[in-house]
């Protein structure tokens, strides 16, 4: 059986579910569901499948972090403000085993200073912020290309 790997986890973190109204400046005009609509759409385009999952509580993240490994084969994440701060994310993210990309809609860099670091990325293959909706097309081909045998 050929070893297909094109199972990817898409996860939101703290107030993600409240694209649409939070200031479009930063985060755009698309609320939750219209940003993962785009995003299947660009993953089906690549032959990537893709889950989805969302939470406003850190501990239900990480236990979505836990049951992973088997489920998928890599993960887009966008842990939101957690991604400045949140060490138990940090470990469930290591305890995956799983490559990830983090991604963020604004330009984190070009913003306050607590924005700048993240507990997660180097753990990641690729941080991508400030593209928008476009960064998770990115992180999606990053991924495939990660998961590609032989590249
Ligand atoms: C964010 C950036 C974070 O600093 C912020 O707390 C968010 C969203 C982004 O997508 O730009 O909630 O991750």
């Amino acid at each position: 059986m050929p070893d297909v790997r094109n199972r990817i986890e898409i996860m939101h973190g703290v107030n993600l579910d409240q694209l649409g109204r939070r200031d479009p400046d930063h985060y755009g005009t698309l609320t939750l569901t219209e940003l993962e609509l785009q995003i299947s759409r660009h993953a089906s385009e690549l032959g990537l499948l893709t889950r989805f999952f969302q939470s406003n509580h850190e501990g239900e993240f990480v236990e979505h972090l836990h049951g992973l490994p088997g489920l998928a084969d890599a993960i887009v994440l966008n842990p939101g403000a957690w991604t400045h701060y949140a060490y138990a994310l940090r470990d469930a993210l290591e305890l995956t085993g799983l490559p990830a990309v983090e991604v963020h809609l604004s330009d984190v860099d070009a913003r306050e200073e607590f924005r700048r670091h993240s507990v997660l990325s180097d753990l990641c293959v690729g941080r991508i912020a400030g593209r928008g909706p476009d960064g998770y097309r990115d992180a999606l081909t990053l991924l495939r290309e990660e998961l590609t045998p032989g590249e």
